[in-house]
This record gives structure tokens, sequence and C-alpha cells, in this order.
């Protein structure tokens, strides 16, 4: 008995397609480029995320209350008045081009270098705006 490795995967994206074509195949097939949305599929790397998409996706991780490795914390009026301060120039090119300060270590788009400037920068704005000035 012999099976490629990539049988439980293509098997698991016949389910899924199959799944997708049976609620919606002409509508999405008409409407390419319109995703369906489906919530869960982690692995999807659509074109193009919300800025509290990329948040929830990558940048959650270190920026999470209370915040991981010196990150400030989405929402910690403290932690982000001063940086916020800067202007956004200076924040956008921090998270576009990595930034080490006197916290810890801001990585390059949060290592997903995968994603656009744009998703990053709305990250940027959607994390500036969860905070109370
Ligand atoms: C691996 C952990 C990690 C991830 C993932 C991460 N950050 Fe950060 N981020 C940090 C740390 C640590 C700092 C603080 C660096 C310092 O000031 O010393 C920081 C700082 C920042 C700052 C403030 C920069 C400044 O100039 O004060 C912004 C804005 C930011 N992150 C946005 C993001 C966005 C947007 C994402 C997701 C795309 C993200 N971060 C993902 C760790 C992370």
């Amino acid at each position: 008995m012999h099976h490629p490795d990539h049988h439980s995967f293509s098997r698991f994206m016949r389910i899924l397609a199959f799944l997708i074509g049976v609620a919606v195949a002409p509508l999405a097939l008409a409407a390419s480029g319109e995703p369906p949305a489906p919530v869960s599929s982690a692995e999807a790397l659509t074109p193009a995320l919300t800025g509290q998409q990329v948040y929830n996706n990558v940048c959650i991780a270190c920026h999470y209350p209370p915040g991981v490795g010196g990150a400030p914390a989405l929402g910690d009026t403290d932690a982000w008045t001063p940086r916020i301060a800067q202007g956004m120039d200076t924040l956008i090119d921090h998270v576009l081009n990595g930034f080490t300060g006197g916290t810890g270590v801001m990585p390059k788009k949060g290592e997903r270098l995968d994603l656009s400037d744009e998703e990053i920068i709305k990250a940027v704005e959607y994390m500036v705006e969860q905070v109370d000035q």
C-alpha cells in the first residue's frame, strides 16, 4: 500500500471545494476574486486582509494584552501615547522595516513578509485606533 504524501491534504481540499461548490458554485465562479469568505480557513492567504484581520492573524501574537517581549499591548494608552507622538510615518516605517527600541524587537512586518505594505499599514492604523487618547 502506498499513499502519496499529499493525499489527505488534497482530500481535504476536495471536500472543501465540494462544500463551497454545493453552497455557491455558480455565484462564486461568476464573481471570481470575491472569495466566499470562510472565516475559518486559517491557511488561506487572501490578498486583501483588513487591518483587524492582520492584527488578529499576526500582530496579536505579541501585541495582545499584556504584550509579549516588550510589545505595546493593544489599547494600552500609556504604552501607545509616546509611540503615536512619533507620527504615523515613523510607526509605519518601524513596522515595515523592523525596529529595535527601548523595550524589545519589532520584527519586520511581524515576520509576515508575504503580506503587502498596504495590509501592514492598515494593521498599524487599526492598532492606533484602539487607543483612547
Ligand atoms: C514577535 C513579536 C511581534 C509581532 C508578531 C509584532 N510585533 Fe509590533 N512590536 C513588538 C515589540 C517587542 C515592539 C516594541 C519595540 C520597542 O519599542 O522596543 C513592537 C512595536 C510595535 C509598534 C510601535 C513602533 C514604535 O515606533 O514605537 C507598532 C506600531 C507595531 N509594533 C505594530 C505591529 C503590527 C502592525 C504587527 C503585525 C503586522 C506587529 N507589530 C507584530 C513585537 C511584535
